[in-house]
Protein backbone atom coordinates (compact mmCIF):
# COMPACT_ATOMS: atom_id res chain seq x y z
CA UNK A 1 0.00 0.00 0.00
CA UNK A 2 3.15 2.10 1.01
CA UNK A 3 3.66 3.75 -2.46
CA UNK A 4 -0.35 4.13 -3.38
CA UNK A 5 -0.27 8.44 -4.19
CA UNK A 6 -2.96 10.81 -4.49
CA UNK A 7 -3.45 12.86 -6.88
CA UNK A 8 -4.94 16.62 -5.36
CA UNK A 9 -7.68 18.67 -7.21
CA UNK A 10 -6.17 20.92 -8.98
CA UNK A 11 -7.22 24.37 -9.04
CA UNK A 12 -7.58 26.82 -11.87
CA UNK A 13 -8.63 30.39 -12.73
CA UNK A 14 -9.33 31.69 -15.79
CA UNK A 15 -9.72 35.22 -16.71
CA UNK A 16 -9.55 37.87 -19.93
CA UNK A 17 -9.61 41.73 -20.82
CA UNK A 18 -10.48 43.15 -24.19
CA UNK A 19 -8.76 45.03 -26.57
CA UNK A 20 -9.63 49.20 -26.68
CA UNK A 21 -9.81 51.87 -29.25
CA UNK A 22 -9.11 55.58 -28.88
CA UNK A 23 -12.08 57.32 -30.97
CA UNK A 24 -11.10 61.05 -30.56
CA UNK A 25 -8.21 62.97 -28.58
CA UNK A 26 -4.99 60.62 -28.75
CA UNK A 27 -1.94 62.27 -27.45
CA UNK A 28 -3.88 65.24 -26.47
CA UNK A 29 -4.94 63.13 -23.36
CA UNK A 30 -1.32 63.19 -22.80
CA UNK A 31 -1.48 66.80 -21.93
CA UNK A 32 -4.82 66.91 -20.00
CA UNK A 33 -7.17 67.19 -22.81
CA UNK A 34 -9.88 64.93 -22.90
CA UNK A 35 -10.20 61.74 -25.01
CA UNK A 36 -13.03 58.77 -25.98
CA UNK A 37 -12.41 54.97 -25.99
CA UNK A 38 -14.57 51.91 -26.35
CA UNK A 39 -13.98 48.25 -25.92
CA UNK A 40 -13.34 46.22 -28.72
CA UNK A 41 -14.56 43.08 -27.44
CA UNK A 42 -13.54 40.83 -30.79
CA UNK A 43 -9.94 41.11 -29.48
CA UNK A 44 -8.94 40.00 -26.03
CA UNK A 45 -6.44 38.42 -24.04
CA UNK A 46 -6.65 35.23 -21.86
CA UNK A 47 -4.84 34.30 -18.87
CA UNK A 48 -4.96 30.72 -17.10
CA UNK A 49 -3.45 30.12 -14.02
CA UNK A 50 -3.17 26.64 -12.58
CA UNK A 51 -1.30 24.38 -10.03
CA UNK A 52 1.74 22.64 -11.79
CA UNK A 53 4.16 19.85 -11.13
CA UNK A 54 7.39 21.75 -11.77
CA UNK A 55 8.45 24.30 -8.89
CA UNK A 56 8.46 27.68 -9.46
CA UNK A 57 5.98 30.04 -11.70
CA UNK A 58 5.99 29.19 -14.59
CA UNK A 59 5.10 31.30 -17.88
CA UNK A 60 3.98 30.74 -21.48
CA UNK A 61 2.84 33.33 -23.64
CA UNK A 62 3.43 32.18 -27.33
CA UNK A 63 2.62 35.48 -28.74
CA UNK A 64 5.45 36.83 -27.60
CA UNK A 65 7.56 33.92 -27.40
CA UNK A 66 8.06 33.41 -23.65
CA UNK A 67 8.58 30.47 -21.83
CA UNK A 68 10.13 31.11 -18.53
CA UNK A 69 10.53 30.95 -14.92
CA UNK A 70 9.90 34.11 -13.24
CA UNK A 71 13.12 34.61 -11.33
CA UNK A 72 14.49 33.86 -14.23
CA UNK A 73 13.10 37.33 -15.98
CA UNK A 74 14.82 40.97 -15.27
CA UNK A 75 12.69 42.89 -12.29
CA UNK A 76 11.33 44.89 -14.83
CA UNK A 77 10.14 42.65 -17.14
CA UNK A 78 6.59 43.93 -17.91
CA UNK A 79 4.90 40.41 -17.65
CA UNK A 80 7.06 39.35 -14.44
CA UNK A 81 6.91 42.88 -13.26
CA UNK A 82 3.34 42.63 -12.97
CA UNK A 83 3.25 39.67 -10.85
CA UNK A 84 5.42 40.53 -8.40
CA UNK A 85 3.71 43.83 -8.22
CA UNK A 86 0.89 41.27 -6.86
CA UNK A 87 2.98 39.30 -4.57
CA UNK A 88 4.09 42.47 -3.11
CA UNK A 89 0.85 43.02 -2.20
CA UNK A 90 0.41 39.47 -0.55
CA UNK A 91 2.79 40.78 1.32
CA UNK A 92 4.91 37.96 1.04
CA UNK A 93 5.64 35.69 -1.71
CA UNK A 94 2.44 33.38 -2.06
CA UNK A 95 3.03 29.61 -0.54
CA UNK A 96 3.36 27.60 -3.63
CA UNK A 97 4.06 24.63 -1.43
CA UNK A 98 1.48 21.87 -1.58
CA UNK A 99 0.61 22.36 -5.35
CA UNK A 100 1.07 20.17 -8.36
CA UNK A 101 0.07 16.70 -8.39
CA UNK A 102 2.75 15.43 -6.10
CA UNK A 103 2.54 18.29 -3.94
CA UNK A 104 6.29 19.61 -4.68
CA UNK A 105 5.42 22.06 -7.49
CA UNK A 106 4.00 25.33 -8.16
CA UNK A 107 2.61 27.37 -10.77
CA UNK A 108 1.94 27.84 -14.61
CA UNK A 109 0.33 31.12 -16.14
CA UNK A 110 -0.53 30.74 -19.80
CA UNK A 111 -1.33 33.76 -21.55
CA UNK A 112 -2.92 33.78 -25.12
CA UNK A 113 -3.93 36.50 -26.82
CA UNK A 114 -5.50 37.96 -30.42
CA UNK A 115 -4.93 41.58 -30.07
CA UNK A 116 -1.70 42.56 -32.09
CA UNK A 117 1.05 43.78 -30.14
CA UNK A 118 1.90 47.60 -30.43
CA UNK A 119 -0.61 48.06 -32.68
CA UNK A 120 -2.75 50.45 -30.70
CA UNK A 121 -5.67 47.86 -29.70
CA UNK A 122 -4.03 47.75 -26.04
CA UNK A 123 -2.50 44.70 -25.99
CA UNK A 124 -0.37 45.31 -23.24
CA UNK A 125 -2.54 46.76 -21.05
CA UNK A 126 -5.02 44.14 -21.79
CA UNK A 127 -2.43 41.61 -20.27
CA UNK A 128 -1.72 43.12 -17.03
CA UNK A 129 -5.71 43.45 -16.31
CA UNK A 130 -6.07 40.24 -17.08
CA UNK A 131 -2.81 39.18 -15.44
CA UNK A 132 -4.00 40.52 -12.01
CA UNK A 133 -7.14 39.57 -12.19
CA UNK A 134 -6.69 36.23 -12.75
CA UNK A 135 -3.62 36.31 -9.73
CA UNK A 136 -6.18 38.03 -7.59
CA UNK A 137 -8.55 35.31 -7.92
CA UNK A 138 -6.21 32.71 -7.57
CA UNK A 139 -4.54 33.90 -4.59
CA UNK A 140 -7.64 35.09 -2.89
CA UNK A 141 -6.57 38.77 -2.76
CA UNK A 142 -9.98 40.80 -3.26
CA UNK A 143 -8.99 44.01 -5.77
CA UNK A 144 -11.28 46.64 -6.86
CA UNK A 145 -11.49 47.38 -10.52
CA UNK A 146 -10.06 50.86 -9.30
CA UNK A 147 -7.23 48.76 -7.71
CA UNK A 148 -6.55 47.01 -11.21
CA UNK A 149 -6.66 49.94 -13.08
CA UNK A 150 -4.24 51.83 -10.63
CA UNK A 151 -1.91 48.86 -10.71
CA UNK A 152 -1.92 48.61 -14.42
CA UNK A 153 -1.48 52.16 -14.16
CA UNK A 154 2.04 51.61 -12.37
CA UNK A 155 3.13 49.32 -14.69
CA UNK A 156 2.25 51.24 -18.01
CA UNK A 157 4.23 54.18 -16.75
CA UNK A 158 7.05 51.88 -15.90
CA UNK A 159 7.27 50.63 -19.58
CA UNK A 160 5.34 53.08 -21.77
CA UNK A 161 7.26 56.55 -20.44
CA UNK A 162 4.64 59.56 -19.92
CA UNK A 163 0.93 57.25 -20.56
CA UNK A 164 -2.06 59.35 -19.67
CA UNK A 165 -3.52 56.14 -17.97
CA UNK A 166 -6.51 55.79 -20.83
CA UNK A 167 -5.65 52.79 -22.41
CA UNK A 168 -5.59 50.88 -18.49
CA UNK A 169 -8.77 52.63 -17.39
CA UNK A 170 -10.58 51.67 -20.86
CA UNK A 171 -9.67 48.22 -20.45
CA UNK A 172 -10.15 47.95 -16.77
CA UNK A 173 -13.71 49.28 -16.75
CA UNK A 174 -14.58 47.14 -20.14
CA UNK A 175 -17.13 50.42 -20.74
CA UNK A 176 -16.84 53.66 -23.02
CA UNK A 177 -14.98 56.28 -20.92
CA UNK A 178 -14.64 59.78 -21.69
CA UNK A 179 -11.28 60.40 -20.05
CA UNK A 180 -9.31 63.55 -19.04
CA UNK A 181 -6.11 62.76 -16.88
CA UNK A 182 -5.89 62.58 -13.66
CA UNK A 183 -9.25 63.41 -12.98
CA UNK A 184 -12.41 61.07 -11.65
CA UNK A 185 -13.48 58.22 -14.07
CA UNK A 186 -16.45 58.93 -16.59
CA UNK A 187 -18.14 56.97 -18.28
CA UNK A 188 -20.50 57.86 -21.10
CA UNK A 189 -23.78 56.02 -22.79
CA UNK A 190 -24.20 55.64 -26.79
CA UNK A 191 -27.95 57.31 -27.65
CA UNK A 192 -27.74 55.26 -30.93
CA UNK A 193 -25.40 52.22 -32.03
CA UNK A 194 -22.57 53.06 -34.54
CA UNK A 195 -20.25 50.67 -36.89
CA UNK A 196 -16.61 51.39 -36.91
CA UNK A 197 -14.47 49.69 -39.07
CA UNK A 198 -10.85 48.81 -37.64
CA UNK A 199 -7.28 48.22 -40.45
CA UNK A 200 -3.95 47.15 -39.17
CA UNK A 201 -1.46 48.52 -40.99
CA UNK A 202 0.54 45.66 -39.58
CA UNK A 203 3.59 48.20 -38.76
CA UNK A 204 4.14 47.28 -34.67
CA UNK A 205 4.64 51.26 -33.59
CA UNK A 206 5.82 51.28 -29.96
CA UNK A 207 3.56 54.02 -28.42
CA UNK A 208 6.55 55.13 -25.94
CA UNK A 209 8.08 56.57 -28.90
CA UNK A 210 5.58 58.84 -30.80
CA UNK A 211 4.42 59.97 -27.52
CA UNK A 212 8.33 60.77 -26.54
CA UNK A 213 8.54 62.22 -29.92
CA UNK A 214 5.23 64.36 -29.59
CA UNK A 215 6.83 65.29 -26.10
CA UNK A 216 10.02 66.94 -28.14
CA UNK A 217 7.89 68.66 -30.46
CA UNK A 218 6.08 70.29 -27.56
CA UNK A 219 9.16 71.40 -25.96
CA UNK A 220 10.25 73.25 -28.67
CA UNK A 221 7.22 74.60 -29.55
CA UNK A 222 4.59 75.03 -26.62
CA UNK A 223 2.54 77.72 -27.79
CA UNK A 224 1.66 75.49 -31.39
CA UNK A 225 1.24 72.00 -30.11
CA UNK A 226 -0.70 73.31 -27.13
CA UNK A 227 -3.03 74.79 -29.24
CA UNK A 228 -3.13 71.77 -31.51
CA UNK A 229 -3.99 69.51 -28.52
CA UNK A 230 -6.90 72.60 -27.30
CA UNK A 231 -8.61 71.76 -30.70
CA UNK A 232 -8.12 68.23 -30.61
CA UNK A 233 -9.81 67.83 -27.13
CA UNK A 234 -13.00 70.76 -28.66
CA UNK A 235 -13.51 67.49 -31.13
CA UNK A 236 -13.55 64.60 -28.37
CA UNK A 237 -15.97 67.08 -26.87
CA UNK A 238 -18.29 67.80 -29.43
CA UNK A 239 -17.81 64.23 -30.12
CA UNK A 240 -18.84 62.70 -26.65
CA UNK A 241 -22.21 65.33 -27.47
CA UNK A 242 -22.68 63.93 -30.62
CA UNK A 243 -22.43 60.28 -29.27
CA UNK A 244 -24.89 60.71 -26.20
CA UNK A 245 -27.55 62.48 -28.20
CA UNK A 246 -27.92 60.05 -30.43
CA UNK A 247 -26.52 61.15 -33.54
CA UNK A 248 -22.99 59.16 -34.10
CA UNK A 249 -23.18 60.86 -38.38
CA UNK A 250 -21.70 63.67 -37.03
CA UNK A 251 -18.54 61.88 -35.80
CA UNK A 252 -17.39 61.09 -39.06
CA UNK A 253 -16.28 64.61 -40.11
CA UNK A 254 -14.94 65.12 -36.53
CA UNK A 255 -12.59 62.25 -37.16
CA UNK A 256 -11.57 63.64 -39.96
CA UNK A 257 -10.38 67.21 -38.35
CA UNK A 258 -8.51 64.70 -35.76
CA UNK A 259 -7.24 63.27 -38.33
CA UNK A 260 -5.36 66.13 -39.65
CA UNK A 261 -4.47 67.65 -36.45
CA UNK A 262 -2.85 64.20 -36.04
CA UNK A 263 -0.62 64.49 -38.96
CA UNK A 264 0.22 67.70 -37.93
CA UNK A 265 1.37 65.70 -34.12
CA UNK A 266 3.57 63.92 -36.85
CA UNK A 267 2.42 60.49 -35.45
CA UNK A 268 0.35 59.34 -39.00
CA UNK A 269 2.31 57.58 -41.41
CA UNK A 270 2.34 56.96 -45.23
CA UNK A 271 0.55 53.84 -44.85
CA UNK A 272 -2.21 55.27 -42.18
CA UNK A 273 -2.75 58.22 -44.18
CA UNK A 274 -3.48 55.68 -47.63
CA UNK A 275 -5.92 53.38 -45.69
CA UNK A 276 -8.09 56.95 -44.13
CA UNK A 277 -8.00 58.05 -47.67
CA UNK A 278 -8.87 54.32 -48.91
CA UNK A 279 -12.05 54.35 -46.67
CA UNK A 280 -13.46 57.67 -47.70
CA UNK A 281 -13.05 56.93 -50.99
CA UNK A 282 -14.82 53.79 -50.10
CA UNK A 283 -17.60 55.52 -48.64
CA UNK A 284 -16.69 56.06 -44.85
CA UNK A 285 -18.66 59.14 -43.22
CA UNK A 286 -14.86 59.70 -41.63
CA UNK A 287 -11.62 57.79 -41.00
CA UNK A 288 -8.64 58.71 -38.52
CA UNK A 289 -5.35 57.20 -37.30
CA UNK A 290 -6.35 55.79 -33.57
CA UNK A 291 -3.93 55.20 -30.86
CA UNK A 292 -0.28 55.76 -30.80
CA UNK A 293 -0.06 56.04 -35.11
CA UNK A 294 2.96 55.52 -36.83
CA UNK A 295 2.00 52.24 -37.50
CA UNK A 296 -1.07 50.22 -35.57
CA UNK A 297 -4.32 50.59 -36.27
CA UNK A 298 -6.90 53.47 -37.68
CA UNK A 299 -10.69 53.22 -37.56
CA UNK A 300 -13.25 54.55 -40.48
CA UNK A 301 -17.17 55.35 -39.08
CA UNK A 302 -19.76 53.59 -41.77
CA UNK A 303 -23.52 52.70 -42.30
CA UNK A 304 -23.65 49.29 -41.05
CA UNK A 305 -24.77 48.30 -44.85
CA UNK A 306 -21.71 49.41 -46.21
CA UNK A 307 -18.83 47.86 -43.53
CA UNK A 308 -17.82 44.86 -44.90
CA UNK A 309 -17.55 47.01 -48.58
CA UNK A 310 -15.70 49.41 -46.65
CA UNK A 311 -12.97 46.58 -45.00
CA UNK A 312 -12.67 45.01 -48.57
CA UNK A 313 -10.82 47.95 -49.99
CA UNK A 314 -8.69 48.67 -46.86
CA UNK A 315 -7.51 45.23 -47.47
CA UNK A 316 -7.10 46.34 -50.81
CA UNK A 317 -5.09 48.95 -50.05
CA UNK A 318 -2.69 47.21 -47.86
CA UNK A 319 -4.66 46.63 -44.76
CA UNK A 320 -3.17 43.14 -43.27
CA UNK A 321 -6.78 42.57 -40.86
CA UNK A 322 -9.79 44.50 -40.52
CA UNK A 323 -12.51 44.07 -37.97
CA UNK A 324 -16.24 45.55 -37.60
CA UNK A 325 -17.28 46.55 -34.57
CA UNK A 326 -20.38 48.02 -33.08
CA UNK A 327 -20.05 50.72 -30.22
CA UNK A 328 -23.32 50.26 -28.07
C1 LIG B 1 -2.37 55.33 -26.79
O1 LIG B 1 -3.40 54.38 -26.90
C2 LIG B 1 -2.92 56.70 -26.57
C3 LIG B 1 -1.90 57.81 -26.44
O2 LIG B 1 -2.62 59.01 -26.24
C4 LIG B 1 -0.95 57.57 -25.29
C5 LIG B 1 -1.60 57.70 -23.93
O3 LIG B 1 -2.68 58.28 -23.80
O4 LIG B 1 -0.99 57.21 -22.97
C6 LIG B 1 -1.09 57.97 -27.72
Amino acid sequence: MGNIRHRRFLFIVKTSASGKIILFGEHAVVYNRPALAVPVNQVQVDVEILDSDSAGVWIHAPIINLHAELSSLPSDHPIGSVILQVFSMLQQSPSLSGRGARGEGGIQINISSTIPVASGLGSGAAVSVALIRALSSFFFLPLTDHQINQMVFESEKLHHGTPSGIDNTVITFNKPVYFIKDKPIETFTVGKPFTIVIADTGISAPTKESVGDVRKLWQKDKNKFESIFDEIGQISLIARRAIESGKPELLGELMNQNHELLQQLTVSSTELDKLVLAARNAGALGAKLSGGGRGGNMIALVNQAEASQVAESLIKSGAKNTIITEIK
